[in-house]
């Protein structure tokens, strides 16, 4: 009898100790940011915060270079979008993407040192592109990227590969087979908070263009044009899609809604409009930039499905509200803020 009573003592004190570790230490801070009473707050632990400053820092920018002398275009053999440079602001831009993008391997990451013109290597091919995807970001995505803007060290931080890009998911089977697909969900998959929502919010939101939406815009309309369309499956998704958000910027749902209405506008904050336009970047970018270079990257490259890397709110704020916490990079390069012609 005693030692089942200590038995159940340990499975208890185990018990409470596994439950404990899934909190987080305090202190816990709240912020208030809508309207009093409307309970729109923040809230962070300032251990955590510490940890994501110091990974959220810009580096120094190589001093601008002289805009005289003779043109890059004139010059080189194979420059197609920043032949205006002056062969000094050219260099400069070199040495700038290779800090960002390359920083171990240096120019032949891209370049073939025997002929720099050469376009043999790939990773050249891409980075060009790469380039008129960061001018088209800038110039095309005010409403979203402000005059903060974009480089190329938002996204890669040093890395050949962005650490956080997405691919389609292979198709996943329950373990005994039999009761076939899992439809996409199950899985406490990280990509959903560890929640069992859908493992894929980004193909149906962020690639396609699915409705992201829960309520129906008229009560009880069954019929016509205000009915409510949204079937639990969109509802599972646009939840999938909205941790992720949060997730990404490192805040909560009230950041950007007022949990009286997740759907009103005129409730929500400012920010959350700033995140309509963030979708609608995000989808450009897949669609217009990266799909298509899907042939020019290598198979080791490619997903469990053989598509391209592509691009999530998570890619340029690593969980952070505003990348890098709004430093202003881009201003340095104006070279990244105009769309060259092709
Ligand atoms: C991340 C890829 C990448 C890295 C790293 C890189 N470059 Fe380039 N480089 C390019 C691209 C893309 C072009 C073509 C630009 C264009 O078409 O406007 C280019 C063009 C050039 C050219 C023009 C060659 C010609 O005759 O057409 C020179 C010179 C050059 N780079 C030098 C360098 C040097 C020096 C470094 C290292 C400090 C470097 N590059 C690192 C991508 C890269
Ligand atoms: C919005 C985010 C974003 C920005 C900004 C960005 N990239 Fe990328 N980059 C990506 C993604 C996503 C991939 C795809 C990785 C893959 O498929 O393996 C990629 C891949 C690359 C690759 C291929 C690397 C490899 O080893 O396969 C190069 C080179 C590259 N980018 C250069 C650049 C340069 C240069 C700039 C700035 C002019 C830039 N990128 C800006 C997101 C970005
Ligand atoms: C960064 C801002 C932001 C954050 C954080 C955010 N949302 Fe959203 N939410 C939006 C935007 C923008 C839309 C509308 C998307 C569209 O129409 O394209 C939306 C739409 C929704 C909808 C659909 C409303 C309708 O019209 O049917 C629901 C429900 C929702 N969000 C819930 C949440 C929940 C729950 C969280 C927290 C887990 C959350 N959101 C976090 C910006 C945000
Ligand atoms: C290409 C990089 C990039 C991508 C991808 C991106 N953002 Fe942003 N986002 C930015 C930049 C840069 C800013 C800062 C703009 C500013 O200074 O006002 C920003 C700002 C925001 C803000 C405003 C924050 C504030 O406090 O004012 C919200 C909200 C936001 N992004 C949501 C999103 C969501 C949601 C997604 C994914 C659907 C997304 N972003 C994808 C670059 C990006």
């Amino acid at each position: 009898m005693r030692n089942m009573l200590k038995t159940l003592t340990l499975i208890s004190v185990g018990l409470v100790a596994a439950l404990l570790a899934g909190c987080e230490r305090p202190p816990i801070e709240a912020v208030q940011n809508g309207y009093r009473g409307t309970g729109q707050e923040q809230i962070s632990n300032p251990r955590s915060t510490a940890v994501k400053v110091a990974l959220n820092v810009a580096p120094a920018s190589l001093d601008a270079a002289s805009p005289e002398g003779p043109k890059a275009g004139a010059i080189y053999q194979n420059v197609k979008i920043l032949g205006d440079l002056s062969v000094a602001q050219f260099s400069r831009t070199m040495a700038s993407i290779t800090q960002w993008v390359a920083p171990k391997e240096g120019c032949t990451y891209c370049h073939n040192a025997a002929n720099f013109a050469e376009d043999s290597k790939y990773t050249k091919v891409v980075a060009r592109r790469m380039i008129q995807m960061t001018q088209r970001v800038n110039s095309g995505w005010k409403q979203h990227v402000a005059e903060t803007g974009v480089t190329c060290y938002t996204c890669h931080r040093g890395n050949n590969i962005p650490a956080n890009v997405w691919f389609a998911p292979k198709d996943r089977k329950y373990e005994n087979g039999l009761l076939g697909d899992l439809a996409g969900r199950g899985l406490a998959a990280p990509s959903a908070g560890l929640t069992s929502l859908p493992f894929d919010p980004y193909t149906p939101f962020l690639k396609d263009s699915a409705e992201i939406r829960v309520n129906g815009k008229e009560a009880l309309a069954a019929t016509g044009a205000d009915a409510n369309r949204s079937s639990l499956n969109q509802t599972d998704h646009t939840y999938s899609l909205m941790v992720h958000m949060s997730e990404s910027l490192g805040v909560n749902c009230t950041y950007c809604h007022n949990t009286r209405s997740f759907q009103s506008w005129e409730q929500s904050r400012p920010q959350r409009a700033t995140a309509w336009y963030g979708i609608r970047m995000a989808r450009e970018l897949n669609n217009d930039y990266l799909v298509p270079l899907t042939d020019t990257f290598p198979d080791y490259r490619h997903g469990p499905k053989g598509d391209v890397a592509k691009v999530n709110c998570k890619t340029c704020h690593q969980g952070v509200f505003k990348p890098l916490y709004g430093a202003q990079m881009a201003k340095d390069f104006p070279e990244l803020q105009v769309l060259a012609k092709q």
